[in-house]
């Protein structure tokens, strides 16, 4: 049997685009948004299935954003102990990043990703035309994973992510550029023993922001939160001298051109502390990072003292509010 999951969006968006050209299936909708990256949904989807009879020989098409690839695949990973997938991603961000890799994840009590398992899907197939109905704000956060990749692999996409415009004529051709960059890291760690841990920059603080600000009214959406994240991490890269400030000052000025990024209670700094203490890169209790080496490069496994954390906080709020 072969099913197509889809959020409430991607099933009035996208679906309608390609269900001709897919093959006889049966449709599974859940709740869009990250809120539904859940036990919750990953149970609904269980039910459906079991519900229907459905075999191990049988596949699930993810069409949607990362919620729905990483929701749908953790699902698939481990009901009869693994049913094969297909990720059909409908953001910029499951375009270049979220459907690629084979992770699968759920958010559980308020942590990003806790839950989660490697799920290889046994295809992507990538359709730019889904952009178009994507507004400004989903669209640049699949922008901030971009930008991502470009600071810690291709310092030339860099200059070109300087450059762009946030509308899909002008990002849909950089996607195979982002794709060829993650599958040459995965090629060489698919399981994130280590090098694959390069393209977690900028997560392990914004995680804790997505995390922290996850049930308040200006929630972040992930993209939002890691670029917030690139913005601290790469001040503590500073404070390692792995960047120059000039460095710096060029990361901090791509993503204020194009983010309003929330200024950082300070009586929150604690709890973003011990959210960071929740990643899974940290060993020993101690954090660890991927921070860039100058643009275009970075370090894995950096350990980070707690007082630089707390000094870029300040510098988020300094660099963007002042
Ligand atoms: N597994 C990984 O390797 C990996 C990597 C990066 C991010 N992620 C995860 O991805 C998630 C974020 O993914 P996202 O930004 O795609 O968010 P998302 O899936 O929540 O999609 C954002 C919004 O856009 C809507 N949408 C999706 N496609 C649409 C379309 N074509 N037209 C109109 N609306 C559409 C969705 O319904 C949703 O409301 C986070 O949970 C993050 O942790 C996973």
């Amino acid at each position: 049997m072969v099913f197509v999951l889809c959020d409430k969006n991607t099933a009035r968006y996208c679906y309608p685009v390609i269900k001709s050209k897919l093959p006889i299936h049966e449709r599974i909708i859940i709740s869009a948004g990250e809120k539904n990256k859940s036990l919750q949904s990953a149970g609904f989807i269980w039910n459906q299935l079991t519900e229907r009879g459905t075999g191990k020989d049988s596949l699930l098409i993810n069409l949607g954003g990362g919620m729905v690839t990483d929701t749908g695949g953790f699902a698939a990973s481990v009901y009869k102990r693994g049913i094969d997938v297909v990720n059909i991603p409908t953001t910029l961000l499951a375009q270049c990043d979220a459907a690629i890799g084979g992770k699968t994840a759920l958010d559980f009590k308020n942590i990003k990703n806790i839950i989660g398992s490697f799920h290889f899907p046994v295809a992507v197939l990538i359709e730019p035309a889904f952009l178009k109905t994507l507004d400004k704000r989903t669209l640049l956060s699949g922008f901030a994973e971009m930008i991502k990749t470009a600071i810690i692999a291709d310092k030339k996409l860099f200059r070109k992510l300087s450059n762009t415009e946030i509308i899909p004529q002008q990002l849909q051709p950089l996607v195979s550029r982002a794709v060829r960059i993650k599958q040459n890291i995965l090629k060489q760690d698919p399981f994130d023993l280590k090098t694959r841990q390069a393209l977690n920059f900028g997560h392990t603080a914004g995680h804790a922001f997505e995390s922290l600000m996850a049930t308040r009214k200006d929630y972040l959406l992930h993209g939002e939160a890691i670029a917030l994240g690139m913005v601290a991490e790469s001040f503590i890269a500073l404070n390692k001298s792995l960047i120059t400030v000039k460095e710096l000052n060029q990361i901090t000025d791509l993503i204020s051109h194009h983010f309003e990024l929330p200024h950082i209670a300070e009586a929150d700094f604690d709890k973003l502390f011990s959210l960071m203490k929740q990643d899974k890169k940290n060993r020993k209790q101690e954090i660890r990072m991927a921070l860039p080496e100058g643009i275009g490069k970075v370090k894995i496994n950096t350990k980070v003292q707690p007082d630089i954390i707390y000094s870029a906080f300040q510098y988020c709020n300094f660099a963007l509010h002042s």
